[in-house]
């Protein structure tokens, strides 16, 4: 049965856990989703409460995601069920590491449809079939790659079996060794976009959508969609970056590596959306064009630039293997859940997995053809795998960590598992126990139409919520003076 008292598996060089960490952090969300989201919700004030919560919401988080990891040894199930119940607290709390886990499985179910695109569009390019030279003509090379279900179907379970084979081998290989040069060649490639972009006559249009910021015109549901965006691009509260952790040695540094990774996922996603909105605008495309948009804009750039076809081969290579490192992470709590809890060895795992992956998959593949019209509320099977998961269960997940570990745990177990300075733990307690659950509620709260909120108009209100927090959880459980005592 469980077996928590063997050693477990841990990343090999010094920079392994940096490495698979970006890797799941550096993906489809950066390329695909950021650039269409910000399109969505009209840009610059998007991008902001995005930086905003990444800084805010996801670094604490991810430092408290790593240390369970890391502390509780095992998939997520396990790891906060033993956290909570090494402070005495109620085993209850391994119900956040199923949300998680299911989360993580739900993400990789749409997320295997995305990265099949991306395979496709590789395919094509080598084989000819994106020479179609304007944004109209690629939105029907785009139309027609999702209309056949054998077609599409073909290439989920083409990303599908890849995801198992290289799960099914293991943690360390494979992962650290790809990351290391798929990262470097993938923001080469986005350098290369940029420059592209930066003659396309476009470039002034795409840096004044990004960076103007008009932080009151956010709607409320493009407030969540950005506190969601902030969880699926660091890949936290699904499972991946917490069973990343649980092989992460001792010596490893907490936040050093979190800031990293939030700093390298951060600088990939402002890339890509600099080197996608000047095509975008040069061809008097629509950015608000939804999931399609850089499969309709990109290959115009590719195809204007010397060499074109070359870059596109490698940026579609790029992208596939940023997907796979990504999709790799996601199924990792699953299976690390069966071999330590239900006896599986990781390949069994691995395919058993895969089965229910590809069945629940396929489902969501048939969104963008058969089941088109298989609706509720307006959303389609896909839509709603990534709707529950990025606006409701991510942000809830990430609620409940920072709270257990802010509030509930005994006060040693965050001190010594993130080991900072005295002022660097007071600085992430203050995030972990006030900042961030203040954040995700409001928005929360907001999105629920309990009341509006405009960060511009009422900060003032905001802020003092947040003190008369501070002051009430101090009375209640005064942590934060005494991390500053001498250990
Ligand atoms: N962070 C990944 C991306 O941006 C997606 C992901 C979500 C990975 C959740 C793991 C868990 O593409």
């Amino acid at each position: 049965m469980a077996s928590s008292d063997q050693p477990r598996a841990q990343w090999l060089g010094r920079w392994g856990f940096m490495l698979a960490a970006t890797g799941s952090a550096v993906g489809l969300g950066n390329i695909w989703k950021f650039p269409y989201m910000t399109g969505e919700y009209g840009g610059g004030a998007f991008v902001l409460v995005y930086l905003i919560c990444i800084l805010a919401v996801g670094v604490p988080v991810m430092m408290a995601e790593i240390a369970f990891g890391r502390r509780g040894r095992g998939s997520p199930i396990d790891a906060f069920r033993r956290m909570a119940t090494e402070s005495g607290r109620s085993p209850v709390w391994s119900l956040l590491g199923w949300m998680s886990m299911l989360a993580g499985f739900m993400i990789l179910s749409f997320y295997v449809v995305v990265a099949g695109w991306s395979f496709s569009y590789l395919w094509k390019t080598l084989s000819g079939g994106l020479n179609a030279g304007s944004v109209e003509a690629l939105a029907a090379v785009f139309d027609a790659n999702n209309a056949s279900p054998w077609n599409l179907g073909f290439w989920s379970t083409l990303v599908t079996l890849a995801t198992m084979v290289i799960v099914g081998k293991g943690v360390q290989e494979g992962i650290e060794k790809n990351v290391r040069w798929m990262m470097p060649g993938l923001v080469l490639m986005l350098v290369l976009l940029i420059g592209f972009g930066a003659f396309s006559g476009g470039f002034g249009e795409a840096l004044a959508f990004l960076f103007s910021f008009n932080a009151g015109s956010l709607s409320s549901a493009g407030m969540l969609a950005a506190l969601g965006h902030a969880f699926f691009t660091l890949s936290l509260a699904a499972g991946a970056i917490l069973t990343y952790g649980s092989y992460l040695p001792k010596s490893a540094s907490i936040g050093r590596t979190t800031l990293a990774v939030a700093l390298a996922d951060t600088v990939v996603a402002l890339m890509a959306g600099l080197a996608i909105f000047p095509v975008i605008f040069a061809n008097g495309m629509d950015p608000a064009s939804g999931p399609g948009l850089i499969f309709m804009s990109l290959p115009v750039a590719f195809q204007a630039m010397p060499l074109g076809t070359l870059f596109e081969v490698l940026f579609f290579v790029m992208l596939s293997m940023a997907a796979l490192t990504s999709s790799i992470s996601m199924v990792e709590a699953t299976v690390s859940w069966l071999c330590d809890s239900k006896g599986f060895t990781r390949r069994s795992a691995a395919w058993s997995t895969g089965i229910v992956l590809w069945l629940v998959s396929t489902a969501a593949m048939l969104s963008f053809n058969l089941g088109a019209d298989w609706t509720l509320a307006g959303r389609t099977f896909f839509d709603w795998l990534d709707y529950l998961t990025s606006r409701w269960m991510m942000p809830l997940g990430g609620l409940g960590t920072v709270i257990l570990a802010g509030f509930l745990l005994d006060k040693h177990v965050m001190r010594d598992e993130l080991d900072l300075s005295p002022t660097l733990y007071t600085l992430w307690l203050l995030m972990a126990r006030y900042v961030s659950p203040l954040g995700i509620l409001v928005i929360f709260a907001d999105q629920l139409a309990l009341f509006t909120v405009s960060f511009a108009q009422h900060w003032p209100w905001l802020l003092m919520i947040l003190v008369a927090m501070i002051a009430v959880g101090e009375f209640l459980s005064p942590r934060l003076r005494t991390s500053l005592a001498p250990r």
